[in-house]
């Protein structure tokens, strides 16, 4: 029986960890036995613990509660915190997610005491080191010793600095094993949407109806955090839901709902808060929100999972930033980066209502990526 720590913190991480754990409760359970920490990078309700419920993730088997903070002090309560469990537990790996700063404390805890680190979502970078995302990567990337690449740029990526993406041995630190799997999120879309439609009524609640609505997120620091970018997000959203006759839906994360009547004019806070353009709605359920992608016509987003998941459905999406680590659904025709640009965002808007794209290829794997990270860490 190998021991994994399983490592989550952000919402993203908690919604990639259920597919993994599925993976073991399903196949694995008499040899991988999972410890799960989460560090309580997010701790509200509707940011947690509604995905561990919904999604049927084991309960964590330690909680740091470590919360909100600035870059550093987040990181480092994160990074004691680990080292102590880690030292308690001794497991065979510590598997993290993604790019947050719940990843990069993780990896730098078990790297520095040689517990092997594996990296689900390896290589991925948006060449902008100004994102705190790239540095975690980065940084991550090159402490692990197992890193699973989630799609076929990840995997170029990974070559370019340097990586020996063929190397089949004991794999170490030093001589880590790349493996291109697939992504897990497309596994988790896969089998959820399966059960969403049963389980959310948020289209009934909220009126909607197939194809008449658009759905945004928006979180990223730099959107949020200037306001003249804020200002212009939502103003250009409101001439979207005008110029298309459709509402936009918008789950809003907590970060952006703490700022939103700091950094909009009051004009334009007013306006949005009114409701007859865009719909705000609290952070919704994985359900819910397999529904409104399922159910919307496009998507706009600063996500890096949304994005995918729109995709997944077969749905185009307006990507809010001025790069995106997933390029191959830019270049398959189903994504375009648009920044905080208006009428770059309204000329893809037109151009997606004329022309839906029609062929996703599969860039994402084939919805097997958890049983495969699982066999080959055993
Ligand atoms: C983090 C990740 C980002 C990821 C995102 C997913 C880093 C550097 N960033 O960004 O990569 O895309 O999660 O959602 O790790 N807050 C609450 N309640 C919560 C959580 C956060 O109110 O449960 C508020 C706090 O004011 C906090 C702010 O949101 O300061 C930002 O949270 P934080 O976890 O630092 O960064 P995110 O923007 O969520
Ligand atoms: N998500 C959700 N409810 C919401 C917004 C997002 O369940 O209100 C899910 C979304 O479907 C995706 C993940 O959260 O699976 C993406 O997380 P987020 O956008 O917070 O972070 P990122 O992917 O950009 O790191």
């Amino acid at each position: 029986m190998i021991k994994i720590v399983t490592l989550i913190g952000a919402r993203p991480q908690i919604i990639k960890a259920a597919a993994l754990s599925r993976a073991i409760r399903q196949q694995f359970s008499t040899r991988l036995k999972e410890v799960i920490v989460h560090t309580g990078q997010h701790y509200d309700e509707n940011m947690s613990k509604v995905f561990i419920d919904q999604l049927a993730i084991p309960q964590p088997d330690y909680n740091l509660n470590v919360g909100s903070g600035s870059h550093g002090r987040q990181t480092a309560r994160m990074l004691e915190g680990i080292e102590d469990i880690l030292l308690n537990e001794n497991p065979g790996y510590l598997l993290v997610y993604g790019d947050t700063n719940s990843t990069l404390a993780g990896a730098l805890a078990a790297a520095k005491i040689h517990i092997p680190v594996v990296h689900v979502e390896a290589g991925l970078r948006s060449f902008n080191k100004h994102m705190p995302e790239e540095i975690n990567r980065i940084a991550c990337d090159h402490i692990s010793t197992l890193l699973f690449t989630p799609t076929l740029a990840g995997l170029n990526n990974l070559q370019h600095e340097g990586f020996d993406t063929d190397y089949r041995g004991a794999y170490t630190a030093d001589k880590p094993g790349v493996f291109h799997c697939g992504d897990v999120m497309y596994d988790n879309s896969l089998y959820f949407s399966q059960l969403s439609a049963n389980h959310s009524t948020i289209c009934n609640d909220h009126h909607l109806v197939s194809d008449a609505f658009i759905l945004c997120t928006i979180h990223r620091d730099n959107n949020t955090d200037e306001p003249g970018k804020l200002e212009d997000l939502f103003a250009t959203l409101i001439r979207v839901a005008e110029s298309t006759g459709k509402k936009v839906v918008l789950p809003l994360h907590p970060r952006t709902a703490n700022v939103l009547a700091r950094n909009l004019s009051p004009a334009l806070y007013q306006k949005v808060q009114q409701g007859s353009a865009i719909t705000l709605l609290p952070p919704v359920s994985f359900f819910d929100m397999i529904e409104l992608e399922r159910h919307c016509s496009l998507v706009m987003t600063d996500s890096g999972g949304v994005q995918k998941e729109a995709y997944f459905f077969k749905k185009p999406v307006i990507i809010l930033r001025n790069e995106t680590e997933w390029v191959e659904i830019v270049e398959a025709g189903a994504g375009r980066v648009c920044g905080t640009r208006q009428d770059e965002i309204m000329a893809a808007v037109e151009a997606f209502t004329l022309n839906p794209p029609q062929i996703f290829p599969e860039i994402f794997g084939d919805g097997k990526a958890a049983e495969f990270i699982c066999r080959t860490m055993l």
